[in-house]
């Protein structure tokens, strides 16, 4: 029987578990392959830590937050004899090849894999959508509509209060999940990492809005948003172990300074994990698994090196290389959409 093997590496999004039972299932029901789960990313490959998975193990995760697979940030890259461990590891498994679920990070280590002979296939999954060469990653539904959520909870208590509420969302270099939500709440600014701001500008907008018989604002703020030089500081991150600044906090800042600026009454709110966490939607479940589907075909067919990828409302694939080149960040035709409603 065929083998492959399965990983969920980096950040968890809600839809990992219903990709996993997507290839688990088509895998086994419709080209008899044995399907070997990895846990905790590439973690599991390095270690040799692993669960066979079968129609039963994958039976009842569909709606299912999280990773029943577990996931790391673990590179093999990064560690000394991994690339060589990674081959001894899958051909000990006597495994054919790897169905790579992933953002960025761990999509960018599968293309390296596959460079170094690896056979390996792609699919793209994070909540903060910035994964190029395809146009919707899995999980972002869901926290857009988390936070999205949270928006309209905050204007029923910025409202009775006259406040200023800042809500602070992921997206470290990219804000769509702030420039959807914003949208889909009414946000009155929306910072997002792209478009650096004044803050100074912030608080006109602010000014106009209540002078014009509003009594409450919302402003939604991507996690890796950046004043313009000068215009306001930022706050001093820790490091995480791969020396990327563990974000989270900016809001605080812009708060305390639109408080300073404006006299409103201002409060944060950081929405952190909780956009990762729990169910998916529906159409996080259906593109994870038409994902999952496309993925396994790709391996079946002996199709490796290429990532699994949404155009439009088909699933493609393209090499793995065009989906780690660039971020996708979110074009200026589409922040200047928001800007209408600022103020
Ligand atoms: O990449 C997904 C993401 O949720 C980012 O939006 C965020 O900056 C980061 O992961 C947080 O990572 P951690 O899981 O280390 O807290």
């Amino acid at each position: 029987m065929t083998r492959i093997g399965i990983l969920t590496g980096g950040g968890d999004c809600p839809g990992l578990n219903a990709c996993i039972r997507a290839v688990v299932r088509k895998g086994v029901t419709t080209y008899d392959l044995g399907v070997i789960g990895f846990r905790d990313g590439y973690k599991g490959v390095l270690d040799g830590s692993v669960m066979e998975l079968t129609g039963e193990s994958a039976r009842g995760i569909l709606h299912r937050g999280g990773t029943i697979l577990g996931t790391s940030r673990v590179d093999p890259f990064r560690v000394e004899g991994g690339i060589d461990l990674v081959k001894e590891n899958l051909a000990s498994y006597r495994i054919e090849g790897l169905v790579v679920i992933g953002g960025e990070g761990t999509i960018g280590t599968a293309a390296k894999l596959s460079a170094e002979g690896v056979n390996v296939v792609g699919v793209p999954k994070t909540i903060d959508n910035d994964l190029a060469a395809t146009d919707y990653t899995f999980g972002f539904d869901t926290a857009v509509q988390i936070a999205t959520d949270a928006i309209d909870r905050l204007h029923t208590t910025a409202e009775s209060h006259n406040r200023v509420m800042v809500l602070e969302v992921m997206g470290r270099h990219a804000g769509w999940i702030a420039l959807y939500s914003g949208l889909a709440g009414g946000a009155d600014v929306i910072l997002i990492p792209e478009q650096p701001f004044d803050i100074g500008e912030v608080c006109e907008h602010l000014r106009h809005r209540h002078s014009t018989g509003h009594r409450f604002s919302i402003v939604v703020v991507a996690e890796g948003s950046l004043p313009k030089e000068g215009s306001m500081g930022v706050p001093d991150y820790d490091r995480d172990q791969f020396g990327r600044p563990r974000l989270g906090g900016i809001s605080n800042v812009i708060a305390d300074e639109i408080n300073h600026r404006t006299g409103y009454s201002t409060r944060v709110t950081i929405l952190g994990h909780v956009q990762r966490g729990g169910t998916p939607t529906a159409a996080d479940r259906v593109l994870a698994t038409r994902y999952g589907v496309g993925a396994v075909d790709l391996a079946a067919e002996g199709r490796w090196g290429r990532m699994v990828s949404l155009r439009g409302n088909a699933i493609v694939d393209c090499p793995l290389d065009e989906a780690v080149g660039e971020l996708k960040t979110v074009p200026k035709d589409l922040y200047e959409v928001a800007e209408v409603f600022f103020g």
